[in-house]
Parts: structure tokens; sequence; C-alpha cells
């Protein structure tokens, strides 16, 4: 048996599946809502997804009712971008920023006047955004220098549970892509950067291909969580490199779009290619030497998790999509901009906010709620569409995330991109790509692609409808006009 622990944001996930890559057993733990002590910024406690972590793995365990013993790798997922800095006694010093913190426009704005916006490209193969991790670090150095003092180590999100199973600081390639430190061209760390920002290399970790083992879990840690010592944990991947294992993309030609809380169009490239506007991500694949590109809603699901938590408390997803559906396509007139937490592809806009437009005395809540999923799926479209502007072939698009479980979410996603929708026999995502890789970083298959060649399997696939597809197509144009103009509003409201 292996492996796959997913550090998400609502909750950590564990996974066990046997050799064949069948799941025996999963257990999620949730954790702490995120803080947001100011609008856009966002924080989570590394120790509460340790405490996560550890009742997932006791979790899955007993569910699959095997012992440590039985597992024989571990692989590693998690959120992207997030900060996580130790002291020099390996003690987490403040919460993490995480991936959709927003706060660092003006460290952005700095590392774009000492590195020079050409050079930051040149070394990263990506501009530098407020949700990547430099910026992060460098608003601590500004706000709080007395922490900054301390850092002796900086860890994205699944490495801290890294540090905590195995003792030793590692990250892999495709999550390293997203700290704005890394040199995604060579896959290694971009000296040139630390070097121009006067950051102290030493504080970053090792980075290995997904597929290499990084370390082996502690007596310690093995007591606590059910685990054996000495069981091999893989570098593993960045979230969305880890769905993607875990949805079989790896090759050009299909697509994912995993919609959680955030919203991601991923596609496998064999060669480095960029937006050169940086619309899109470039950023190493967790296929050994390969790239991937990819774009991202900030507010995907988090715009429907919002919409329950405020104005619908207590109703199930189940309800608000079943509610939807009875509202007619394009929500008579009405149009969601899901810039709850700025957004990135293909506004890169900080300062972007959410918004209903359109909204009459006719329209009723099934309307709010269409319009709601309605705009996640156009932002995916100006994602799916950045991507094939570069050239990646796209045969069909493989859906995830928790959204692929509606029917109402993959018919109107399906109508929206007007391209057939997929969905996988095995919906788990990124802790069972994670358990993927540990598959081929413990040998039992030589590569990616041979393992997701046998566990991968589509089992059921969504076409457009040529009507609502005609509706979407026309309204997605509003909805991209809508933007561009409130765009000069929301500078005036940051
Ligand atoms: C990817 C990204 C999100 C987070 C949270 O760039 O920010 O996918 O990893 O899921």
């Amino acid at each position: 048996m292996w492996m796959g622990i997913d550090v998400g944001t609502g909750g950590t996930r564990a996974l066990i599946v046997d050799e064949a890559g069948v799941v025996r057993a999963g257990f999620t733990s949730a954790h702490a809502e995120m803080r947001m002590e100011r609008p856009l910024w966002a924080e989570q406690e590394p120790d509460d997804w340790w405490r996560a972590a550890a009742e997932a793995i006791r979790g899955a365990l007993d569910r699959a009712g095997v012992s440590g013993n039985e597992i024989q790798g571990i692989g590693l997922s998690g959120q992207m971008h997030g900060l996580v800095i130790l002291d020099g006694a390996h003690e987490v010093i403040r919460p993490a920023l995480i991936w959709c913190d927003q706060r660092s426009q003006p460290q952005v704005d700095f590392i774009n006047r000492t590195v020079g916006r050409e050079n930051v490209l040149a070394y990263t193969a990506n501009p530098v955004l407020t949700g990547f991790t430099l910026p992060k670090l460098l608003w601590v150095r500004d706000h709080e220098p007395a922490r900054f003092g301390r850092v002796r180590k900086m860890l994205l999100p699944k490495d801290y549970i890294r540090f905590k199973l195995t003792g030793e600081f590692a990250s892999d390639v495709s999550d390293a892509s997203g700290t704005a430190l890394f040199d995604v061209v060579k896959r290694r760390w971009s000296f040139e950067m630390t070097d121009a920002l006067g950051l102290d290399r030493s504080m970053l970790p090792e980075v290995r291909e997904s597929r290499e083992v990084t370390g082996r879990v502690t007596a310690a840690m093995a007591a606590l969580t059910g685990l054996a010592a000495g069981t091999p944990v893989v570098a593993g991947g960045g979230d969305q490199a880890s769905s993607a294992i875990g949805n079989g993309v790896v090759q050009p030609g299909v697509v994912s779009c995993t919609l959680g809380t955030s919203g991601v169009v991923f596609a496998h490239m064999d060669r480095v290619a960029y937006d050169p506007e940086g619309r899109v991500h470039t950023f190493c694949h967790a296929v050994k030497d390969k790239w991937h590109v990819m774009g991202v809603t900030q507010a995907a699901g988090l715009s429907l998790q919002w919409f329950r938590n405020q104005l619908a408390p207590g109703a199930s997803y189940d309800e608000l999509t079943r509610e939807a559906s009875g509202a007619e396509a394009g929500a008579q007139g009405l149009f969601w901009l899901p810039y709850l937490m700025g957004e990135r592809t293909p506004h890169l806009d900080a300062a972007a906010r959410a918004a209903w437009i359109g909204l009459t005395a006719k329209h009723v809540r099934a309307d709010l709620i269409r319009a709601v999923i309605e705009g996640v799926c156009y932002s995916q479209k100006d994602c799916l569409d950045i991507v094939v502007s570069l050239g990646v072939p796209v045969t069909s698009v493989r859906a995830s995330g928790g959204a692929a479980n509606s029917a109402f979410w993959l018919q109107l996603l399906a109508d929206v991109l007007d391209r057939r929708v997929t969905t996988l026999q095995t919906q788990e995502g990124s802790a069972y790509g994670a358990a993927l890789l540990a598959l081929v970083g413990t040998g039992r298959y030589a590569s990616e692609e041979e393992v997701c060649g046998v566990a991968i399997r589509e089992v059921s696939s969504r076409s457009p409808r040529p009507a609502e597809a005609a509706v979407y197509a026309a309204r997605h144009a509003i909805y991209g006009e809508l933007y561009q103009a409130l765009k000069p509003i929301y500078a005036k409201l940051s």
C-alpha cells in the first residue's frame, strides 16, 4: 500500500492506494478557518495543518484496516505558495501567509524595481505575483523585522509536513516553481533572485524531482501517526501538479480543470512555453523533466462557499445547485465577477473585486446562485483561452475537485468551455496524485506515464449543448468587458 497526503486549504486528506492505484480508504481532517484579519489577507497555522495531517494519517490507516508497516511509500501534495518560516530551533515564527493572501503588492513593485521585470521573467519564467511566496517573505521583512531576523528556513505548506514527518528540509520542483525564487527552466533555485534581493540562500530547502525520495519517517513521528519508522517519503508536488498526475494529465492533449476553493486549468508541456504577459503560470510539472502551464481563478468554489456562508447558511451545495438549475441559462442577464480574492488569470489584479452586475427586482435567489456558477465557468474559460493561444493542444477537458461531483456544474462547464468535459473513476485529485508519485518513487512503476496508464480511467463525459453554448459564448464576451469597465474603479477602491 502507498499513501498520498494533501494539505489543502479546507483540510488535510490522507489516502491509501494499492499497487494498481485502487483507492482503499481516505480520511480528511478539517483545518481551522483561514484567518482574514483584513480584506485580502489570509493566514493559517502550520501546526494546525500538522494536527490535521496526523489525524488524517491515523484515520486513513484505521479506515483501510492496514497497519503502518504495510505502507511502502508516502507522497506529499499541498496548497502552493504559502510562506512557512522557522527559526533556529525549527519553531514556526508566525502564521503562514497562504496562497490567496494579496497584501504584498508593494513588495511585488519593489522586486520589479530592484531586480527588473524582464530579469524576473528571465530568471523564473514568470512575473512575480502577490500570491507567490517571495513577496510574502519580503512583507515580513518590511513589516515585522524582528520576526524576519529570526528566519532560518522558509518552507511551503506540504514541506512543513515533510519536516515534521522526516526531519528533512526539502521541496519539489513543481511547488518551488510558485515561490518566484525558482529557475523553472533549469529546475533549480534562482540564486540570481536571492542575491539581487539580499536574501540568505541557506533559508531555502533542497529541491528534488517529484518522484524522488527525500527522507524517511522518524521513530517519534511513527509513534504519533501509526506509520512505520523508515517509511520513505517522496518529494511530491504542489496541489495542482499532483492533481494533474491524479487526473492523468501527463502528456500533451488532455487538459484538466480542477474546481476546488480555487479553479485551475492545467496543461502538460514537453517544452517550456510562456505567455509573454504572464497571465498563466509556467511551472515545472511533477512529471520528471516536464513542465506545465496553468491559469488560476482565485475564487472558484470559494465563490459558492461565500454565497452559502453569507446568504444561505446551513444549505448544502446540492441544494444550492438544484436551486440554480431552476434558473435559465444566463441568469436573466445577471453576471457574477468572481474576484473575491482579487484575480490571477487573466487580469493579474490583486485590486479586482467581486460583484453581481445586472440585478433587477425580477431576479430571485436561483439567478444569483446560477450567475455565481456561470461567472466561475467564464473565468475558467478565460484560463483555457490563454492556454490554447500558447499553441498547447487541447483534445478534451477532465474535470475534478468538489464541483466535479455535481452534474449541474459539469454540464455548465462543458457548455461554457464549448468542449467535451470528462470525469474519472477516481476523483481524488491531489492526494491521489501524491500517492501515485509514491508508487513511482519507490520503484513500483518506472514513470508517471506508466502508473497513470494503469490507474486512470475515464468514466463519464458531457458534451456541450449547442443552444446553451451559443448563449454563453455571447455572454462571455460581455463578462470580459465588465472587468475592463470596472478596472479604474477597483484602483480607487483599493
Ligand atoms: C495554485 C494555487 C492554488 C493553491 C490552493 O497556483 O494557488 O491552487 O495551491 O489550492
